[in-house]
């Protein structure tokens, strides 16, 4: 198959980039604009592959994106390409409506006039996939969990922004017949993750002796799955899923956010002892909330498993680990990224 990935040089459209080119034999054309958040060292180790190609570009640009569609001929198009980072869409929603509606608006219309001109085998065949966030749902108290069947309710300008994208994905599939699918998935983490998220904030954070950031008391609980889980599920419900479908993605691994950063600590203690011998959970503090903050999130994936045999293949203590090692041994690819001075008011470290 041919596959073009919007968003491909972010956090996860690079990991599913990765997958399809070193675990399938798919071809991938990346279509990504290099926001501060796209960074092309993570494609790296597909970079030679003759199955992969890039391309720099806005999808609110309807032209570059039908020129990419009309040269490359996917049979799928896998539109991750989003601003991401809730608390820059606090301080600044306006990239967040343009990238978020009106590049998923120009992606959908583009994708509908290379659809209708393809023979009616590949038309057929085509998927528009939309990926998008458990965030959607809005907040949940103690109990529950989100299913494809909870109501809307975001209450971010991110996640507002993202469920208005859900609807025009569906509207375009209800209406003119697009073969759309949709995922809402819970927090990713692993690899390659941009410094400005919690774990890999709180890793580099704490090696380089600064304070960690625990917005509230902590208590807010998040889901967490590895992100090359996330890249297998997407997989699956482009290859196999059914059109007009969506299916959440969880990883069976809620945790609060405290607990989360005092594993970080821990993790570190073991691998990478402070030069004073204290612990690095000396360094956490607790920082005024994020506005809004929703309090919990929590994913029913049994539609998934079910259908499509997909499951979590890491832990969550698996995974963390995984990822303290792998920026541990890749110091590289994120001082790189802070050398580069992005959002260094929020991370706080030069
Ligand atoms: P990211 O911020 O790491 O990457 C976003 C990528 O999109 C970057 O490469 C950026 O350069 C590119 N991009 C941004 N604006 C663009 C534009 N106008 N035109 C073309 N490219 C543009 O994001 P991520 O964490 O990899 O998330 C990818 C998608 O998955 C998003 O749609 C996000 O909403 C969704 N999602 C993320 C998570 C998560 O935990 N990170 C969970 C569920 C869903
Ligand atoms: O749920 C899926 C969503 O997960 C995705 O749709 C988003 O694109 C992705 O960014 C992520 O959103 P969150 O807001 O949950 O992720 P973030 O890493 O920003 O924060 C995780 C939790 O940690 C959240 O409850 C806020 C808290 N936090 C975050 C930062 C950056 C802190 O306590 N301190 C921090 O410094």
């Amino acid at each position: 198959m041919r596959i073009l990935i919007t968003g491909g040089a972010g956090f996860i459209g690079s990991a599913l980039t990765r997958r399809l080119i070193q675990h399938a034999d798919h071809e991938v054309l990346v279509f990504d604009k290099l926001t501060y958040a796209g960074v092309l060292s993570s494609l790296e180790p597909v970079s030679t592959s003759n199955r992969y190609g890039f391309v720099q570009a806005d999808v609110c640009d309807a032209e570059a994106v039908s020129a990419a569609l009309e040269a490359f001929q996917p049979d799928v198009v896998a539109h991750l390409a989003a601003e991401s980072h809730v608390d820059r869409s606090i301080d600044g929603p306006g990239a967040f409506i343009q990238t978020n509606l009106v590049g998923t608006f120009t992606m959908l219309q583009q994708a509908l006039g290379y659809w209708r001109g393809l023979s009616e085998a590949r038309r057929h065949a085509f998927r528009f996939h939309h990926i998008s966030t458990d965030e959607v749902f809005g907040s949940l108290g103690e109990d529950g969990f989100f299913t494809e069947t909870t109501a809307y309710d975001p209450r971010s300008p991110y996640s507002a922004s993202k469920a208005g994208s859900d609807h025009l994905v569906r509207a375009w599939g209800h209406t003119y017949g697009l073969p759309v699918l949709v995922t809402n998935c819970s927090n990713n983490y692993g690899p390659y993750h941009f410094p400005e998220k919690l774990i890999p904030l709180i890793i580099i954070r704490a090696l380089k002796g600064e304070p960690l950031p625990v917005y509230g008391d902590g208590s807010n609980v998040r889901d967490w799955l590895y992100v090359d889980d996330h890249a297998r599920a997407l997989q699956a419900v482009f290859e196999r899923g059914e059109p007009g479908q969506t299916y959440n993605v969880g990883g069976d691994a809620e945790r609060k956010n405290l607990d989360v950063v005092r594993t970080i600590c821990g993790l570190l203690d073991q691998r990478r002892p402070r030069p004073d011998g204290r612990p690095y959970a000396e360094q956490i503090t607790f920082v005024t909330d994020r506005p809004g903050h929703d309090h919990r999130y929590a994913i029913d994936a049994s539609k998934l498993k079910r259908e499509l045999g997909w499951a979590p293949s890491v832990t969550f203590e698996e995974g963390i680990a995984r990822t303290v090692d792998w920026y541990l041994d890749n110091a590289g690819w994120w001082q790189d990224i802070l050398d580069k001075r992005y959002a260094t008011q929020r991370l706080g470290v030069a």
